[in-house]
């Protein structure tokens, strides 16, 4: 991703229909440049929204905590050490998103909000968070301190935001390090186009091995879908457990290769490495929404036990799937609305 199309999508505008001319384009590229210049120059301290907080929201027990990547913003952002039992699963989730997507936040964390308040004990064992790379746009940072304040859900990373380009490893390790002792089991990676059914996603991670364990839906499903990768588990959103996180944060293997596509290169580190002896595929229930595409190993229907739906790009997909799952049938009657 260039610098150019990110900043086009933190300002909103699509590259195409854009009602803006290009030679105006320019100018709030340049203007928007010289902003982050100096607010970077001038003021590198007033950026780190984490440190804003860093005293805001003192870790009590379970309630949501952001991570700080300086030594002193830590200290205040320790997370719940909560006494682990053997067979808890508590799942820590980044969905890896960015500033500027408001409304998908908005929507996910209602979708996410809402399964906890229908199953309670998913709500204990789930953490959501919403992660981003370093927040560039002065309208962003403030937007975002708000969110932070109300909602505690924000991870930002010390990178500059990208898909490809290591955000994935600055995430786990960053995680593997602002949570010693953690009692998470495992760590997912999330994209912000997947619908995560967290109930069915802790049941079947109750089943799965809590060390050296790599669980998601697997790549390449068959010759025909990018024969001949070696074995990694779709971007989609997969789980490692918590010794393979830490493993990442300190591992070689790891730290050599970020730059690439980082559901493959997630996979690459474990294999070469000789790590993830317990791989779960969670094909068919793990997919990519079918459309009019043909089905595929990796694409089809809605099914009942699904864990996780990707390629949720716009709001009617997310409609569709949300009225498939009967998400939009507790509505409440009332005089007030007809929907
Ligand atoms: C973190 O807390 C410990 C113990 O309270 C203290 O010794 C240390 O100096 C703190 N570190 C920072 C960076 O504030
Ligand atoms: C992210 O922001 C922090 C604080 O402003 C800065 O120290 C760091 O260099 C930035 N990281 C990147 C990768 O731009
Ligand atoms: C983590 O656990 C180790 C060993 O049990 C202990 O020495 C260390 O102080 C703990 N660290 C934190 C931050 O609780
Ligand atoms: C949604 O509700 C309908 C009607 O009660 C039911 O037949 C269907 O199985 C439900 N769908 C799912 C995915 O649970």
């Amino acid at each position: 991703m260039s610098s150019s199309s990110s900043l086009y999508k933190q300002l909103g505008l699509g590259a195409a229909g854009s009602p803006i001319s290009p030679s105006h384009l320019l100018l709030l590229v340049l203007g928007a440049g010289f902003l982050a210049l100096t607010v970077f120059v001038v003021h590198p301290n007033e950026f780190r929204i984490q440190s804003f907080f860093s005293n805001a929201d003192c870790a009590q027990p379970h309630t949501p905590t952001h991570v700080a990547t300086s030594p002193a913003a830590e200290n205040a952002t320790t997370p719940a050490t909560l006494a682990r039992h053997d067979d808890d699963v508590r799942v820590l989730i980044g969905i890896q998103t960015l500033p500027s997507k408001y409304a998908r936040r908005n929507l996910l964390r209602t979708v996410y909000a809402l399964q906890a308040t229908e199953h309670p004990s998913h709500a204990v064992a789930v953490d959501v968070r919403f992660v981003f790379c370093n927040v560039t746009s002065p309208v962003d940072a403030a937007l975002v301190s708000l969110e932070i304040i109300r909602h505690g859900d924000i991870i930002v990373l010390d990178c500059t935001e990208n898909m490809d380009n290591g955000k994935t490893y600055t995430f786990f390790s960053t995680v593997a390090r602002a949570f010693p002792n953690s009692s998470y089991t495992y760590v997912m990676k999330a994209d912000d186009d997947t619908y995560i059914r967290l109930g069915a996603l802790v049941e079947s991670l109750r089943g799965a091995a809590r060390r050296d364990a790599y669980y998601g839906l697997q790549m390449p499903c068959d010759r025909e879908n990018f024969y001949p990768f070696p074995p990694f588990m779709s971007g989609m959103g997969y789980a490692l457990s918590w010794d393979l996180v830490e493993w990442v944060a300190t591992a070689e293997e790891s730290a050599r290769d970020r730059v690439g596509p980082e559901d493959m290169w997630t996979g690459r580190w474990l294999n070469l490495a000789g790590k993830a002896k317990n791989r779960y595929d969670m094909a068919p229930r793990m997919y990519n929404y079918r459309g009019v595409s043909p089905p595929s190993c990796f694409r089809h229907d809605f099914v009942p036990d699904t864990i996780a739906v990707h390629m949720l790009k716009d709001d009617s997909r997310w409609a569709e799937t949300l009225r498939y799952f009967n998400v939009t049938a507790h509505l409440p009657p009332s005089n007030l609305y007809h929907l």
